[in-house]
């Protein structure tokens, strides 16, 4: 691609110098028209495909925005990355790693065979076996607890209140068939301690909370902050946590192609079928992209190129 990080760099550019380059990033990939709208939830496929945002967040609370930075879309399973650091929190990282795994599949996010092949363990918290039981394991006896902590934790890693997509959440809540069995395949293997029904109800409202390429900069920031949110300084997890989920996020925020992510662009990251990607630079701090037509593995295609971009320019690939 001739674009060429000379080495890894103690900090971020200078304001201005951001500034060019995530206008850069923007201009080099607007026209690209590869990829392809999600549609297996039918209120995703009313999604502009030419909608294409970009938000780079730095630990002092510094942020650029171009493009659709401020245009709202379901967070989908970027909810993932922030419920298991809430869950981790909670409950520290050695019970959520028993209960959860650490570890890639090497199998698409919503496989069935991944559950059954490693006997009812969900391996990891991206994929949407674990995210489930991760969902599960949020604070509160009931459902209607649970999606109060969910909201309430994603809420202050963004810094402002979340709305729901009531429209995506009819609309998965309507064909998440493929969710409630793997909720029902982990009951069946004792891993959910909760009435399936109530948690796939929970999992699939928190993957319809609106947010914006801003809002996953900012989210994203927070991790790189060590768990204090650099626009409201509040704190929101750990540093403990924050590393525990950089840590998971870099072996399996882009699935069974987290590897190659990795290695083409160096950083923990995590993407969502909606079109957004956040990546996090520890210490320096975040990207968010949307831009909704995705590749074969369900990765935004623009905010995947735009990312790797950026991750050069900015100095962040952190190998
Ligand atoms: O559970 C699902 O299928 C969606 N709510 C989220 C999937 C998702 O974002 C996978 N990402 N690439």
């Amino acid at each position: 691609d001739g674009i060429h990080q000379e080495a890894a760099t103690g900090a971020l550019p200078g304001w201005e110098r951001v500034e060019q380059l995530v206008q850069a990033a923007h201009d080099r990939y607007r026209d690209t028209d590869d990829g392809t709208v999600a549609d297996y939830i039918p209120a995703l496929a009313e999604a502009d495909p030419d909608w294409f945002g970009i938000c780079v967040a730095d630990t002092a609370g510094g942020l650029h925005d171009v493009g659709d930075a401020a245009v709202p879309f379901s967070i989908q399973s970027i909810s993932k990355a922030f419920v298991y650091a809430l869950v981790c929190e909670e409950f520290g990282h050695e019970r959520i790693g028993e209960l959860v795994g650490v570890d890639n599949t090497g199998l698409p996010f919503n496989s069935v065979i991944a559950l059954e092949l490693n006997g009812g363990h969900p391996m990891n918290p991206m994929v949407n076996a674990g995210a489930i039981a991760s969902t599960a394991l949020m604070a509160g006896d009931t459902a209607a607890e649970k999606w109060r902590a969910v909201h309430d934790g994603l809420s202050r890693f963004a810094g402002r209140e979340l709305a729901v997509d009531e429209r995506v959440y009819t609309s998965e809540s309507e064909t998440n068939s493929r969710n409630q069995a793997i909720a029902r395949l982990l009951q069946s293997y004792g891993r959910l301690d909760a009435d399936p029904g109530e948690i796939v109800d929970v999992y699939t409202r928190q993957c319809s909370l609106l947010v914006t390429a801003h809002d996953l900069a900012v989210m994203g920031a927070t991790l790189a902050d060590g768990g204090v949110n650099p626009v409201t300084g509040d704190r929101v997890v750990s540093a403990d946590v924050s590393r525990d989920t950089l840590a998971v996020l870099a072996a399996n925020g882009l699935y069974e192609r987290s590897g190659e992510w990795l290695f083409q662009i160096g950083l923990p990251a995590k993407s969502g079928v909606s079109g957004g990607i956040v990546s996090i630079a520890p210490g320096k701090g975040a990207i968010g992209t949307f831009s909704p037509p995705l590749d074969a593995a369900g990765n935004s295609v623009r905010g995947e190129r735009a990312t790797a971009y950026l991750s050069k320019t900015l100095g962040l690939n952190l190998f």
